[in-house]
């Protein structure tokens, strides 16, 4: 295996590498802004070049010294090659890039958003000279609205042209470029033509300083505070691995998680934007019993004791009960619902809930996939069905059996971001007094209306459990906020509902728990086995702390 020296330690590496890419692979720093490993090289910020000494053939061999420093993010690695990035050359050579480009750059980070993420502040403090002689005036530039989602904020770009090649080389759309020329030029769109594709808002995450911003998080919270919890996408059959971002039981935004094996590098905007329905002013916060006057909040308890007395009486006494399961739930959630329904007398019949669709999946020109699916779930959740029935209905099948007159009890879950309900099921389940429907769920819809005990229910957001994506990859996702007011997840819902049909005390849900209890029980040895893990490194649980100075 070839070996080069980098700073002194000697490292292996695969031939066709370039420097830069060797230093990140072994865990040494050197600065870079234009290096993306998604697109293409274009060397452009001189900030990683260094000082290199390769073995000089014309000589036996001998080590001698390239005259130029050499932009490591572009020149391959060699054999024996030596390299400094601490060298007195490639030293003055990071002091001089950074003067250069905080030439025109405003001393805005108290109000910019990228401050506390940004790597022209880390740089500047690691890598920059700690004062300018730049004593002209700056060249002002405007902020530009580039599309529903992204500001620029002119000013602030370093001329990377990472947002440019992104917009190139993963979606093809192109809308982003470089106008005019030298110290004038300018990052824009084409006239009339806004950056406007699935995968917009990438532009923010890959712009290194505070130029490119998201509209939604503007101003809205300092990154510092924030914490991150790794997820998966709660929104789309995609399964893409993302971080969501909170203080103080709210979400601010969520980010990509990279994950070579899902979406690498990237989140669609309706992902990282889809977590709005989950701080709705729409969401059902306490149980409701048909009969029963609207409980206060200082009533919560009782308020479940009452509807968990009624749902066992209803389906203890039930001729045959219906149970559609949501394809926004986890499998755990369908796995301990199910353990619940499987206990009673009646027998139950079985299906999974409506599983929208928007159109049909898009690939990029740069091999990200858009899902046209749109719940995260509908797999796992009949994964989960069929361990427990051979014949688990669709949506419409079970429409069918309601407007024949069948399922004298329905234990009915939502949890999607909108109102899922329609006229069909509506009209199926005729008017209260009728069947008996439990409804558990997360915002307000008619069917909430009609039902006879409505248990407010937590979002992926708040819990935790599994998903199975498009392509039946089995993902953990941990609980990233607390469940607002007092809502349960369906899982804790379906635990407080075994112990009170016996009478006994309420387990509490522990998704490690009940997975390897769908394994016991079930034979669903994958969900101890195959489930990808979120990494307990990439978390952020705690605030930031306070330093004396
Ligand atoms: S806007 Fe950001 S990503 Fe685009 S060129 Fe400027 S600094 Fe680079
Ligand atoms: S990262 Fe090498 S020149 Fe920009």
């Amino acid at each position: 295996m070839p070996t080069i020296t980098i700073d002194g330690t000697a490292f292996t590496f695969k031939e066709g590498l370039t420097i830069l890419q060797v230093a990140l692979e072994n865990g040494i720093e050197i600065p870079h802004y234009c290096y993306h490993p998604a697109l293409s090289i274009v060397a452009n910020c001189r900030i990683c070049l260094a000082e290199v000494w390769a073995p000089d053939p014309r000589h036996d061999n001998r080590l001698e010294p390239i005259p130029k420093l050499l932009p490591t993010c572009q020149a391959a690695a060699g054999d024996g090659q030596v390299v400094y990035t601490d060298s007195p050359k490639a030293i003055a050579n990071q002091r001089a890039v950074m003067e250069y480009l905080l030439i025109n750059h405003p001393v805005d980070c108290p109000v910019c958003d990228q401050a506390g993420e940004c790597y022209l502040q880390d740089y500047s403090y690691q890598y920059g000279r700690g004062s300018s002689r730049f004593r002209e005036q700056k060249i002002k530039q405007p902020k530009k609205d580039l599309g529903p989602h992204v500001l620029l904020y002119m000013d602030r770009c370093i001329m990377c042209t990472r947002c440019v090649r992104f917009c190139r080389e993963v979606t093809g759309t192109g809308e982003i470029s470089v106008v005019d020329r030298g110290a004038t030029s300018e990052i824009d769109i084409f006239p009339g033509v806004a950056l406007d594709n699935e995968l917009s808002a990438n532009v923010v995450d890959l712009c290194p300083v505070g130029a490119l911003l998201d509209k939604e998080f503007l101003f809205q919270q300092r990154v510092w505070f924030l914490k991150r919890t790794p997820s998966i996408d709660g929104i789309t059959a995609s399964g893409d691995n993302i971080f969501i971002e909170h203080n103080g039981g709210r979400i601010y935004r969520i980010k990509p998680r990279t994950n070579m094996e899902v979406n690498t590098y990237w989140i669609t905007d309706e992902v990282r934007f889809g977590w709005r329905f989950v701080h709705d002013e729409d969401r059902l916060t306490l149980p409701a019993v048909a009969g029963e006057e609207p409980f206060e909040d200082s009533e919560a308890p009782i308020a479940y004791e009452t509807a968990y007395a009624r749902v066992t009486e209803a389906l203890g006494a039930a001729q045959s009960i219906g149970v559609l399961l949501s394809p926004m739930l986890s499998c755990e959630d369908a796995f301990e619902l199910a353990r619940y329904v499987s206990q009673q007398e009646a027998p139950v019949a079985f299906a999974v809930g409506p599983v929208p669709f928007a159109g049909a999946d898009k690939t990029f020109p740069g091999g990200f996939r858009v899902y046209a699916e749109k719940a995260p779930n509908a797999r796992g959740v009949r994964r989960v069905l069929e361990k427990f029935s051979a014949n688990v209905l669709d949506y419409d099948a079970f429409v069918g059996r309601l407007r024949r007159g069948d399922l004298s009890v329905l234990l009915l879950t939502g949890n999607y971001p909108s109102d899922w309900t329609t006229k069909e099921l509506l009209e199926a389940l005729g008017e209260r007094g009728g069947r008996f429907v439990v409804l558990i769920d997360t915002l307000a819809t008619p069917l909430a209306d009609r039902a006879d005990v409505l248990i407010p229910s937590a979002t992926w957001a708040e819990k935790a459990g599994t998903f199975e994506n498009a392509g039946g990859r089995l993902q953990a996702f941990e609980r990233a906020i607390k469940p607002i007011d007092y809502v349960k997840s369906e899982s804790q819902i379906a635990l407080d509902l075994i112990a009170a049909a016996s009478g006994s005390s309420p387990a509490v849900y522990d998704p490690l728990a009940t997975r390897k209890q769908m394994a016991d029980l079930n034979g669903l040895s994958e969900f101890v086995s195959e489930v990808h893990l979120p990494p307990a490194d990439e978390k952020i649980a705690s605030d930031m702390q306070v330093v004396e100075l």
